[in-house]
């Protein structure tokens, strides 16, 4: 892989910023940027970093690709105003459901939503803004394991052996590749942004359509959004590295009001990690995950099964697409 990595013991924030920034502008020159946000760690910390480099050259969009969690495009949105970045929220629902209509395989999935991003989505913003250049926030651990096979991180083209420019029309810039997620919060620190938003919990760019074991349908992912705000609101105080719910495809029998239901099962995973390359799951209190399973059967229409995962990453991965 001929991306270098800076590890976290020689990075040095100050330095780092003025040196990307440098280069972001250089790039980019008299032109534009399109900018893709998605609220994650390191979308956010892209942005404030190319904000700073080029400032209003810098078109930030945040694509509803209806994958998002409850009041998510809303909220992301706010927040990156509040620190005097505009964003443009643009409805790519029906693009990316339509993608995903009729596909079960993970790696098909993640193609789909790869394919409606780059080539549709953003394809057709950068021949409308004459912006040629796409800034996104990919880092080093997005790399290394697609590049390993392992997954297909959404947003992994170069190393792919894709030209973007060849393909999409535009050039790609990726101002924290050579980064972990803790180098990514240590910069989104120096810059100067609220703690809320360095040290969320990392999100991934395919979002729920990455917690939806088979076919990704806006009814399927309207379940997963309902059990994700469950399991946020249960577990955000604990710190751990990451938390969600997964939505299966096989459905099991289960019984409500004396009466046989045939619904839906929710697997919990909570995890402990430094960098997502290794992750052990959290040792939650039994009462918690009891209260947190009344909680999914109640709250969420037609689930009667609530599970949590106690294996590690690996044999497991984070995500379970
Ligand atoms: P896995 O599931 O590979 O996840 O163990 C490792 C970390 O990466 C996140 N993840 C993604 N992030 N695009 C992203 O931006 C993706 O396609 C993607 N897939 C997984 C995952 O949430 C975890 O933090």
């Amino acid at each position: 892989m001929s991306v270098q990595e800076i590890k976290l013991n020689d990075l040095k924030p100050e330095a780092f910023i003025e040196e990307q920034c440098r280069l972001i502008s250089e790039q980019v020159g008299p032109s534009k940027a399109v900018n893709a946000l998605s609220g994650g760690v390191d979308s956010s910390v892209t942005t404030i970093l190319a904000y700073q480099a080029l400032g209003p050259r810098l078109l930030t969009y945040f694509i509803d690709n209806g994958l998002m969690r409850e009041g998510e495009p809303e909220s992301v949105v706010y927040a990156m105003k509040r620190l005097g970045v505009p964003v443009v929220l643009l409805d790519a629902r029906r693009d990316f459901f339509a993608a995903l209509k009729g596909k079960t395989d993970p790696e098909e999935k993640r193609q789909a939503i790869t394919d409606t991003f780059y080539k549709g989505v953003f394809g057709r913003l950068v021949k409308e803004s004459g912006a040629p250049y796409l800034l996104q926030g990919t880092i080093y651990t997005d790399v290394e394991e697609t590049v390993a096979g392992i997954k297909r991180q959404h947003n992994i083209l170069a190393q792919l052996g894709i030209d973007t420019e060849k393909a999409f029309g535009y050039k790609v810039i990726e101002p924290l590749i050579q980064l972990r997620k803790p180098g990514v919060r240590a910069i989104g620190e120096a810059l100067g942004m609220p703690v809320s938003m360095y040290n969320r919990p990392p999100f991934p760019g395919p979002a729920l359509a990455a917690r939806v074991i088979g076919e990704v349908t806006p009814e399927r992912v309207a379940l997963a959004r309902k059990a994700t705000l469950v399991v946020e609101e249960a577990l955000s105080g604990l710190e751990a590295f990451q938390y969600m719910a997964i939505l299966h495809e096989d459905r099991v029998t289960g019984m409500r009001n004396g009466k046989r239901e045939y619904g839906f099962q929710i697997e919990i995973r909570c995890w402990d990690s430094q960098d997502a390359v290794t992750a052990s799951p959290t040792k939650l209190p039994f009462d918690l995950l009891r209260k947190l399973a009344d909680r999914m059967t109640s709250e969420v229409p037609g689930v009667v099964s609530v599970t949590y995962n106690v294996t590690a990453k690996p044999p497991s991965t984070i995500e379970a697409v």
